[in-house]
Protein backbone atom coordinates (compact mmCIF):
# COMPACT_ATOMS: atom_id res chain seq x y z
CA UNK A 1 0.00 0.00 0.00
CA UNK A 2 1.27 3.39 -0.95
CA UNK A 3 0.67 6.96 0.54
CA UNK A 4 -1.66 8.61 -0.40
CA UNK A 5 -0.58 11.10 -4.14
CA UNK A 6 -0.76 14.55 -4.26
CA UNK A 7 -3.25 16.04 -6.44
CA UNK A 8 -4.05 19.13 -6.91
CA UNK A 9 -7.12 20.07 -8.82
CA UNK A 10 -6.55 23.55 -10.98
CA UNK A 11 -8.43 26.20 -10.71
CA UNK A 12 -10.48 25.90 -14.03
CA UNK A 13 -13.08 23.88 -15.63
CA UNK A 14 -11.11 20.29 -15.19
CA UNK A 15 -7.52 19.22 -14.87
CA UNK A 16 -5.31 18.68 -11.54
CA UNK A 17 -1.70 18.09 -11.30
CA UNK A 18 -0.20 15.37 -9.49
CA UNK A 19 2.81 16.71 -7.81
CA UNK A 20 5.97 14.70 -6.37
CA UNK A 21 6.11 11.39 -8.72
CA UNK A 22 8.97 10.55 -10.96
CA UNK A 23 7.59 8.35 -14.28
CA UNK A 24 11.11 7.06 -14.84
CA UNK A 25 10.16 4.36 -12.03
CA UNK A 26 7.55 1.90 -12.22
CA UNK A 27 4.06 2.70 -10.31
CA UNK A 28 2.61 0.45 -7.69
CA UNK A 29 -1.25 -0.28 -8.35
CA UNK A 30 -2.11 1.37 -5.93
CA UNK A 31 -0.83 4.52 -7.19
CA UNK A 32 -2.06 3.54 -10.99
CA UNK A 33 -5.74 3.57 -9.01
CA UNK A 34 -5.04 6.90 -7.52
CA UNK A 35 -3.81 8.33 -10.96
CA UNK A 36 -7.58 6.29 -12.97
CA UNK A 37 -10.01 8.16 -9.97
CA UNK A 38 -8.18 11.42 -10.28
CA UNK A 39 -8.67 10.91 -14.71
CA UNK A 40 -12.22 10.01 -13.42
CA UNK A 41 -13.03 12.80 -11.56
CA UNK A 42 -10.99 16.17 -13.01
CA UNK A 43 -10.99 14.62 -16.95
CA UNK A 44 -7.22 15.35 -17.51
CA UNK A 45 -4.09 14.83 -14.89
CA UNK A 46 -0.69 15.97 -15.82
CA UNK A 47 2.93 15.51 -14.02
CA UNK A 48 5.50 18.21 -13.86
CA UNK A 49 9.50 17.79 -14.44
CA UNK A 50 9.61 14.58 -15.97
CA UNK A 51 12.83 13.33 -17.40
CA UNK A 52 11.33 10.22 -18.89
CA UNK A 53 12.42 8.25 -22.18
CA UNK A 54 10.33 6.75 -24.76
CA UNK A 55 10.56 3.01 -22.81
CA UNK A 56 9.07 5.21 -19.73
CA UNK A 57 6.70 6.85 -21.53
CA UNK A 58 5.21 3.60 -23.09
CA UNK A 59 5.44 1.87 -19.32
CA UNK A 60 3.26 4.56 -17.86
CA UNK A 61 0.74 4.52 -20.72
CA UNK A 62 0.32 0.60 -20.09
CA UNK A 63 -1.02 1.05 -16.75
CA UNK A 64 -4.44 2.39 -18.21
CA UNK A 65 -5.00 0.00 -21.28
CA UNK A 66 -2.68 -1.45 -24.52
CA UNK A 67 -0.59 1.61 -25.95
CA UNK A 68 -1.03 1.38 -29.56
CA UNK A 69 0.70 2.35 -32.87
CA UNK A 70 -0.96 5.39 -34.15
CA UNK A 71 -3.19 4.64 -37.36
CA UNK A 72 -1.30 7.84 -38.79
CA UNK A 73 1.78 6.07 -39.70
CA UNK A 74 5.07 8.31 -39.17
CA UNK A 75 8.51 6.97 -40.27
CA UNK A 76 10.05 3.94 -38.71
CA UNK A 77 10.99 4.84 -34.74
CA UNK A 78 12.91 2.89 -32.36
CA UNK A 79 9.50 2.63 -30.00
CA UNK A 80 6.48 2.47 -32.77
CA UNK A 81 3.72 3.26 -29.73
CA UNK A 82 5.60 6.96 -29.80
CA UNK A 83 3.72 9.30 -32.76
CA UNK A 84 5.35 12.65 -32.98
CA UNK A 85 3.93 16.21 -32.93
CA UNK A 86 5.99 18.62 -34.34
CA UNK A 87 6.37 21.40 -36.52
CA UNK A 88 10.12 20.23 -36.74
CA UNK A 89 11.90 19.93 -39.93
CA UNK A 90 14.77 17.36 -40.81
CA UNK A 91 15.69 17.73 -44.63
CA UNK A 92 12.97 19.81 -45.40
CA UNK A 93 10.50 17.17 -43.87
CA UNK A 94 8.22 17.55 -41.31
CA UNK A 95 9.12 14.76 -38.18
CA UNK A 96 5.88 14.78 -36.36
CA UNK A 97 2.14 16.34 -37.39
CA UNK A 98 -0.07 19.10 -37.18
CA UNK A 99 2.40 21.60 -37.79
CA UNK A 100 2.05 24.80 -35.75
CA UNK A 101 -1.56 26.23 -36.54
CA UNK A 102 -4.76 25.99 -34.23
CA UNK A 103 -5.61 22.55 -33.97
CA UNK A 104 -9.69 22.98 -33.14
CA UNK A 105 -11.73 21.17 -30.34
CA UNK A 106 -11.87 17.56 -31.26
CA UNK A 107 -12.12 13.97 -29.27
CA UNK A 108 -8.63 12.08 -30.39
CA UNK A 109 -9.32 10.31 -32.99
CA UNK A 110 -13.11 10.38 -33.07
CA UNK A 111 -13.34 9.38 -37.12
CA UNK A 112 -13.01 5.92 -36.00
CA UNK A 113 -15.92 3.24 -35.21
CA UNK A 114 -13.95 2.54 -32.10
CA UNK A 115 -11.88 6.31 -30.94
CA UNK A 116 -9.10 6.58 -28.80
CA UNK A 117 -9.84 6.37 -25.20
CA UNK A 118 -6.97 8.10 -23.36
CA UNK A 119 -4.04 9.79 -24.69
CA UNK A 120 -0.72 11.02 -23.08
CA UNK A 121 1.51 13.99 -24.43
CA UNK A 122 5.04 14.43 -23.18
CA UNK A 123 6.21 17.54 -23.99
CA UNK A 124 9.91 17.62 -24.91
CA UNK A 125 10.47 20.72 -26.92
CA UNK A 126 8.06 24.12 -26.44
CA UNK A 127 7.71 27.48 -28.52
CA UNK A 128 8.00 30.98 -26.32
CA UNK A 129 4.90 32.27 -27.40
CA UNK A 130 1.33 29.92 -27.74
CA UNK A 131 0.82 26.43 -28.14
CA UNK A 132 -1.24 25.78 -25.23
CA UNK A 133 -3.52 23.40 -25.40
CA UNK A 134 -7.04 23.87 -24.10
CA UNK A 135 -9.41 21.03 -23.05
CA UNK A 136 -13.02 21.43 -22.79
CA UNK A 137 -15.31 20.00 -20.35
CA UNK A 138 -17.91 18.44 -22.12
CA UNK A 139 -19.91 17.13 -19.41
CA UNK A 140 -20.51 20.49 -17.62
CA UNK A 141 -21.35 22.11 -21.14
CA UNK A 142 -23.89 18.91 -21.13
CA UNK A 143 -25.42 19.20 -17.73
CA UNK A 144 -25.70 23.30 -18.54
CA UNK A 145 -27.63 22.90 -21.48
CA UNK A 146 -31.36 24.26 -21.72
CA UNK A 147 -33.82 21.62 -20.97
CA UNK A 148 -35.26 22.07 -24.75
CA UNK A 149 -31.99 21.75 -26.69
CA UNK A 150 -31.19 18.57 -24.44
CA UNK A 151 -34.19 17.02 -25.39
CA UNK A 152 -33.59 18.74 -28.97
CA UNK A 153 -30.39 16.43 -29.13
CA UNK A 154 -30.70 13.83 -27.35
CA UNK A 155 -31.40 10.68 -29.97
CA UNK A 156 -28.90 12.52 -32.67
CA UNK A 157 -25.74 11.67 -34.30
CA UNK A 158 -23.13 13.34 -36.17
CA UNK A 159 -20.67 12.32 -38.86
CA UNK A 160 -17.01 12.44 -37.80
CA UNK A 161 -14.42 12.50 -40.91
CA UNK A 162 -11.02 13.38 -40.83
CA UNK A 163 -10.17 15.86 -43.10
CA UNK A 164 -6.94 13.66 -44.67
CA UNK A 165 -9.44 11.70 -46.86
CA UNK A 166 -6.89 8.49 -46.36
CA UNK A 167 -6.93 8.36 -42.75
CA UNK A 168 -10.90 7.51 -42.43
CA UNK A 169 -12.20 4.03 -42.70
CA UNK A 170 -14.18 3.58 -45.93
CA UNK A 171 -17.22 3.67 -44.78
CA UNK A 172 -18.81 7.02 -43.28
CA UNK A 173 -18.39 7.10 -38.97
CA UNK A 174 -21.10 8.24 -36.67
CA UNK A 175 -21.65 8.82 -32.92
CA UNK A 176 -24.10 10.21 -30.54
CA UNK A 177 -23.89 13.85 -30.44
CA UNK A 178 -24.21 13.05 -26.53
CA UNK A 179 -22.87 10.32 -25.03
CA UNK A 180 -22.37 8.56 -21.58
CA UNK A 181 -18.95 7.67 -20.42
CA UNK A 182 -18.41 3.66 -19.67
CA UNK A 183 -17.42 4.23 -16.48
CA UNK A 184 -18.69 6.97 -14.62
CA UNK A 185 -22.62 7.25 -16.36
CA UNK A 186 -21.76 11.02 -17.18
CA UNK A 187 -23.11 12.10 -20.32
CA UNK A 188 -21.33 14.64 -22.38
CA UNK A 189 -21.67 16.59 -25.46
CA UNK A 190 -19.29 14.50 -28.42
CA UNK A 191 -19.40 17.07 -30.89
CA UNK A 192 -16.54 19.54 -32.07
CA UNK A 193 -15.79 21.53 -35.73
CA UNK A 194 -12.56 19.95 -35.96
CA UNK A 195 -13.64 16.47 -36.48
CA UNK A 196 -17.47 16.60 -36.88
CA UNK A 197 -19.46 17.12 -40.10
CA UNK A 198 -22.47 17.23 -39.88
CA UNK A 199 -25.71 15.37 -38.13
CA UNK A 200 -26.92 12.46 -39.18
CA UNK A 201 -30.75 12.84 -41.69
CA UNK A 202 -30.74 16.43 -41.02
CA UNK A 203 -30.86 19.30 -44.12
CA UNK A 204 -27.47 21.22 -43.95
CA UNK A 205 -28.36 24.56 -42.63
CA UNK A 206 -30.33 22.72 -40.05
CA UNK A 207 -27.07 20.85 -39.09
CA UNK A 208 -24.59 23.64 -39.40
CA UNK A 209 -27.03 25.73 -37.28
CA UNK A 210 -26.89 23.20 -34.37
CA UNK A 211 -24.13 22.53 -34.34
CA UNK A 212 -22.47 26.21 -34.45
CA UNK A 213 -24.97 26.83 -31.26
CA UNK A 214 -23.09 23.13 -29.70
CA UNK A 215 -19.78 24.55 -30.35
CA UNK A 216 -20.14 27.85 -29.11
CA UNK A 217 -21.59 26.76 -26.64
CA UNK A 218 -18.63 24.68 -25.50
CA UNK A 219 -16.12 27.47 -26.29
CA UNK A 220 -17.49 29.32 -23.22
CA UNK A 221 -14.39 30.03 -21.04
CA UNK A 222 -16.00 28.81 -18.00
CA UNK A 223 -15.94 24.94 -19.65
CA UNK A 224 -12.57 25.58 -20.75
CA UNK A 225 -8.53 25.38 -18.89
CA UNK A 226 -5.17 26.25 -20.71
CA UNK A 227 -2.63 24.12 -20.06
CA UNK A 228 0.90 26.25 -20.36
CA UNK A 229 3.31 23.86 -21.12
CA UNK A 230 6.46 23.33 -19.45
CA UNK A 231 9.69 21.29 -20.95
CA UNK A 232 8.90 17.98 -19.36
CA UNK A 233 5.33 18.47 -18.83
CA UNK A 234 3.56 14.63 -19.05
CA UNK A 235 -0.15 15.22 -19.62
CA UNK A 236 -2.93 12.40 -19.76
CA UNK A 237 -6.20 12.90 -20.28
CA UNK A 238 -9.74 11.35 -21.09
CA UNK A 239 -11.35 11.77 -24.64
CA UNK A 240 -14.63 10.79 -23.83
CA UNK A 241 -16.08 13.42 -21.41
CA UNK A 242 -13.00 16.07 -22.71
CA UNK A 243 -12.05 17.86 -26.00
CA UNK A 244 -9.29 19.62 -26.86
CA UNK A 245 -7.68 22.29 -29.05
CA UNK A 246 -4.33 23.38 -29.70
CA UNK A 247 -3.34 26.79 -29.94
CA UNK A 248 -1.02 28.50 -32.77
CA UNK A 249 2.33 29.32 -32.49
CA UNK A 250 4.85 30.99 -34.55
CA UNK A 251 5.91 28.95 -37.60
CA UNK A 252 9.88 29.56 -36.34
CA UNK A 253 9.55 28.23 -32.91
CA UNK A 254 10.27 24.48 -32.49
CA UNK A 255 7.47 22.33 -30.94
CA UNK A 256 8.06 18.76 -30.31
CA UNK A 257 5.80 16.41 -28.23
CA UNK A 258 5.67 12.74 -27.74
CA UNK A 259 2.23 11.20 -28.03
CA UNK A 260 1.00 7.47 -26.87
CA UNK A 261 -2.94 6.62 -27.28
CA UNK A 262 -5.19 3.83 -25.85
CA UNK A 263 -7.87 2.42 -27.52
CA UNK A 264 -9.92 -0.07 -25.40
CA UNK A 265 -12.47 -1.14 -28.12
CA UNK A 266 -15.10 1.26 -27.10
CA UNK A 267 -18.03 2.15 -29.15
CA UNK A 268 -19.32 5.34 -28.05
CA UNK A 269 -23.01 4.98 -26.86
C1 LIG B 1 -3.76 16.98 -30.37
O1 LIG B 1 -4.61 17.72 -30.81
O2 LIG B 1 -3.99 15.79 -30.20
C2 LIG B 1 -2.41 17.55 -29.99
C3 LIG B 1 -2.51 18.57 -28.96
C4 LIG B 1 -1.25 19.36 -28.84
O3 LIG B 1 -0.35 19.28 -29.69
O4 LIG B 1 -1.14 20.10 -27.88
Amino acid sequence: MSSALNVVPTDGALGAQIADIDLTQPLLPDQVGQVRTALLDYGVVFFRNQRISEPDQVRFTSYFGQPVEHVRKQRERPVPEIFIISNVKENGKPIGALGHGEVSFHSDLSYLRQPGTLSVLYAVEIPQEGGQTQWCNCTAAYADLDSDIKERIKDLRAVHRHYVEEQNPPEMIDHPVVRTHPETGRKSLYVGPHLTKHIVGMKSEESVELLALLYAHLEQPRFIWTHEWQVGDLVLWDNRPTMHRRLPFPAHQRRLMKRTQIFNDEIPF
